[in-house]
């Protein structure tokens, strides 16, 4: 398969990998040659994963996979207080729990490409646990900016078991993107944040394995915070159509928190880039994002697809966290951003009552267990005798 680098912005073409933009400032994205590409997979719903679509990954190597995607598509009786077909795709059942995973085994691959001995990234958690599991798989060292105190624990805790070298910065997600962009550059770390196009590569492949469960639906709905995934998502669905095998495109619709939503408040004016939200707060705090570094390439994603953004609120983030547990779906308060802001959208009329929608899940629940203590309570403790036990049944 042929590909080369292209600048969103100025078109400008390159054949060099080891860059994350353009001269011009622009993000670059994967350009392939579709001549070039001889399909070798079957769009049957069988064996699901990243690599089933390898023909269409810009990978010459063997890849750094830990058996990733082929995530479970679900039915909820959301359905019926909905009254649509709503499917919800759970991304938290991936090896590190979250879709993170899908990006990096082809950035940790691409870096072993590039013969690069080290990876990095700023996150707000769930991108810094999935490349150091992928780093320590590919024997790679792994550095880490957090910001401190703001990073759900079963986050941290993996990128430390992992083995990454992992820093608290006094500062937020966007503070710390900036400083690793700095860093890496200077110590010649490979750059694995959503910046990096071939990371996103990876994770289009959300796209191709919803076409191949259930088809093309009208509607894709997710949480947007540095607005990378909707992004890869809507290429990804964006190639199928270039390729013949899809004849539309789905609404790509994305959700943030009130507290942090630069996207929604460009797509309210159908502005074509954003302004920054400098102290971005919320709940969800894989989320929690002022200044998304995807922006131009999240707004193009909703304009082109005629899709939308929404706000939701932090009660409505965790209600909807509860209403999927009650469906026997455990997510993370970010993934239950995308089934809140459906409701809404709903309740507003945006999304009509016939839509075939997917909301994703993007992480699992066992991530930010201090966020579960705080809208369950803790277990109730009694005396080890059974009439104790029976007083609080
Ligand atoms: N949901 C979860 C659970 C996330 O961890 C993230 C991003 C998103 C949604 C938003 O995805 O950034 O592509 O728009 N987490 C990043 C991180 C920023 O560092 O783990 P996005």
């Amino acid at each position: 398969m042929e590909y080369y680098l292209r600048c969103i912005e100025c078109g400008k073409k390159y054949e060099r990998e080891d860059i994350y933009t353009c001269e011009c400032g622009g993000l670059l994205e994967v350009a392939i040659n579709f001549d070039s590409v001889e399909i070798d997979f079957r769009l049957d719903s069988n064996n699901l994963s990243v690599w089933k679509y390898r023909c269409l990954l810009p990978i010459k190597t063997e890849p750094v996979s830990l058996k990733e995607g082929g995530t479970p598509l679900y039915h909820t009786r959301l359905e019926e207080e909905l009254e649509c077909g709503i499917y919800v795709k759970h991304e938290g059942a991936n090896p590190s729990g979250s879709f993170k995973d899908r990006g990096m085994t082809v950035g940790v691959t691409k870096a072993i490409e590039l013969g690069k001995k080290a990876v990095a990234c700023a996150s707000t958690g769930n991108t810094s646990a999935s490349m150091a599991m992928y780093a320590a798989k590919a024997g790679l060292k792994a550095y880490v900016l957090l910001p401190a105190g703001k990073v759900a624990l079963g986050k941290v805790a993996q990128a430390l078991m992992h083995g990454a070298r992992v820093i608290g910065i006094r500062g937020n997600f966007d503070e710390a993107l900036a400083l690793v962009r700095q860093i890496s550059e200077e110590e010649g770390f490979y750059l694995l944040n959503s910046v990096n196009p071939f990371r996103l590569e990876g994770q289009k492949t959300i796209a191709y394995e919803i076409v191949d469960e259930i088809g093309v639906p009208d509607r894709v709905v997710l949480p947007v915070g540095n607005a990378g995934n909707i992004s890869a998502i809507y290429k990804g669905f964006r190639e199928l159509k270039e390729l013949g095998l899809i004849d539309s495109i789905p609404k790509m619709t994305g959700v943030q928190a009130e507290g942090a939503n630069p996207i929604y408040r460009a797509v309210k004016c159908g502005k074509e880039a954003i302004d920054p939200v400098m102290n971005p707060e919320t709940v969800a705090t894989a989320i929690r994002i002022g200044q998304p570094v995807n922006a131009r390439k999240a707004l193009r994603a909703i304009y082109e697809s005629n899709g939308t953004a929404v706000q939701v609120s932090d009660d409505e983030i965790i209600q909807a966290q509860k209403d999927l547990a009650r469906e026997g779906i455990g997510v993370e308060p970010a993934s239950a951003a995308s089934v809140a802001g459906l409701r809404k959208l709903m309740a507003e009329g945006v999304i009509e009552r016939d839509e075939v929608i997917v909301c994703i899940t993007t992480g699992h629940l066992l991530k930010d267990p201090e966020a579960v203590i705080r809208a369950c309570g803790k277990p109730v403790e009694v005396d080890a005798s059974l009439e104790a036990i029976k007083e609080v049944l």
